[in-house]
């Protein structure tokens, strides 16, 4: 228990002032106007805050004085105390009804029944004959759920350039069976795709081939409608059998960690570099950029939604399956609203607090081993620098993508700053983005650990901020 939570059951008279108890929250009287509304949401997060009210008794209460009309003022309030009112991701449309979530048949070999999938040994070439780019690549740190190999062959499959056409785009994720050792800092895998002989072997326990493939379908947005996003995985039972099949409908509570705005640009190795790291040849590095572009389109440089579901199976009410944007304050804000964190003597003392940073490979794979960041003996900060970078938020939680908040694996922020070095966009710049062919980075190690380390001292305080962020924005 809190200490709040402690003290406010022992003492609630005495603790919370008269203004605040729970029976101010009776619904305004007549029509409220704005300075009515916005001090009811003052009272209502303060009580929140203090704990004097349940996030489910305000949830109510919210709706026996507003009904379905929510004034735009408390639509945050509300979006909050009901962000685990979701619905089950199990009532979601299945696999066999939701062509989001199905693979597209050519790729793979037929005479299966519907909704199996075996991949075909020359899937790439099907692919490049359909018009659809490929690229194999190998992660370095989480992409991919085959804990033995971290070589993947990602194929996208524009959905205007099918026949006929359909409104949504596919990402599929296939694993690759590991590239001998030798071959481990070689950016593109060379292992070729399992043939029928490598089934029969790994029947006979002499190999592991991968189990998983996954898909990211997104419907493009279309006007004001932001894209949908669909989650799905393809899993096969290893001892032989080549047949992929669809698992139950992915709950997106596990996806999002990893994939805040739906889809998650790839970052192999090779792709965003240091100097003296090894590239991927150039038309590999292109295929790479045009495929994370084409998530960024799809989305129109928008959040996306991710859809809702039937709230019971026997009803026809509907509710989100998931609001990432309802989970509070999110990492590294415009104006964050703990009030001193944006300061040199904030950052003086948050830039060492981890003086070494692992950001290894969640399965342990050979790419992503040693991803481990030190800060060097006498460190080289420029307090100026790592305070403009925290900025994340001018582009994660405004109109042109998801925040990143409580729902955000940690590790997929330091990823972005210290190991692909992507984040800040625009800081650090690859030899076939920058003007001198060389790779430049406006920070340099030491301020890239100081800023990872000061967003998360940072984060610690603004999650405290509840009700700061509750009230945001007036009510006018
Ligand atoms: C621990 C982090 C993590 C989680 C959790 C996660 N992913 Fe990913 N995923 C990644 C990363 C990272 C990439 C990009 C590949 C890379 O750079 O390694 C990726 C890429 C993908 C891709 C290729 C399309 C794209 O968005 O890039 C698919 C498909 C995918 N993931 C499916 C899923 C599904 C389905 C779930 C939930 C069941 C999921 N992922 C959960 C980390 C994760
Ligand atoms: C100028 C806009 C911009 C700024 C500023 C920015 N980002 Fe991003 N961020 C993006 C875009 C666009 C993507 C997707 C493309 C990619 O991953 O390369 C992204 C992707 C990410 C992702 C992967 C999850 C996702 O939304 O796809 C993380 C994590 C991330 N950024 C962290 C950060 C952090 C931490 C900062 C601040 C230090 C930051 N970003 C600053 C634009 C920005």
């Amino acid at each position: 228990m809190k200490k709040s939570q402690w003290l406010g059951a022992l003492l609630p008279s005495m603790l919370v002032t008269p203004s605040l108890t729970a029976a101010s929250l009776n619904c305004i009287e007549g029509t409220p106007d704005a300075q009515d509304l916005q001090q009811w949401r003052l009272e209502a997060a303060q009580q929140l805050e203090q704990s004097s009210i349940t996030e489910r008794a305000l949830a109510d209460q919210i709706r026996t004085c507003f009904g379905s009309q929510i004034p735009m003022c408390l639509q945050r309030l509300t979006d909050y105390v009901n962000r685990n009112d979701t619905a089950s991701s199990s009532l979601d449309t299945p696999v066999r009804s939701s062509p989001q979530k199905q693979p597209p048949a050519q790729l793979f070999l037929s005479g299966t029944t519907a909704f199996e999938y075996r991949v075909p040994e020359n899937i790439e070439e099907r692919a490049a004959t359909l018009g659809w780019p490929a690229i194999r690549y190998k992660s370095r740190h989480s992409g991919g759920f085959d804990r033995d190999t971290a070589s993947l062959l990602m194929i996208y499959v524009p959905g205007d350039r099918l026949n006929p056409p359909v409104p949504y785009d596919r990402w599929l994720n296939f694993a690759l069976p590991e590239d001998p050792a030798s071959e481990a800092s070689r950016p593109t895998p060379g292992s070729p795709l399992p043939s029928a002989d490598d089934y029969a072997a790994e029947e006979r326990g002499e190999l592991a081939l991968p189990k998983i493939f996954t898909m990211v379908s997104l419907d493009r947005r279309q006007g004001t409608t932001p894209g949908q996003v669909y989650f799905q995985r393809f899993l096969r039972p290893g001892r032989g059998d080549p047949t992929f099949k669809p698992e139950g409908n992915a709950n997106p509570k596990r996806c999002v960690s990893c994939h805040p705005n739906g889809l998650r640009a790839i970052s192999p190795l090779g792709y965003h570099v240091r100097k003296n790291e090894n590239m991927l040849d150039e038309e590999s590095w292109q295929t790479v950029k045009l495929i994370n572009d084409a998530m960024v389109q799809a989305a129109g440089q928008r959040p996306v939604s991710w859809r809702d579901a039937p709230a019971r199976s026997d009803s026809t009410q509907r509710k989100p399956l998931l609001q990432p944007a309802a989970f509070g304050p999110s990492i590294g804000p415009m104006a964050p609203l703990n009030g001193r964190s944006r300061t040199q003597a904030f950052i003086n003392q948050c830039a060492q607090r981890r003086t070494v940073v692992e950001v290894r490979d969640i399965f342990g794979r050979g790419p992503g081993r040693n991803n481990v960041y030190r800060l060097s003996a006498n460190p080289e900060i420029d307090a100026a620098k790592v305070l403009r970078a925290m900025n994340c938020g001018a582009c994660h939680g405004t109109a042109s993508r998801s925040p990143l908040n409580t729902l955000t694996d940690w590790a997929q922020v330091d990823f972005k700053i210290l190991v692909d070095q992507s984040m800040p966009l625009g800081t650090h710049k690859n030899p076939l983005e920058s003007s001198t062919g060389d790779v430049q980075d406006n920070l340099n190690a030491d301020e890239r650990i100081a800023l990872a380390n000061c967003l998360q001292a940072e984060f610690e305080l603004e999650t405290q901020e509840i009700a700061a962020w509750l009230t945001q924005g007036s009510c006018q």
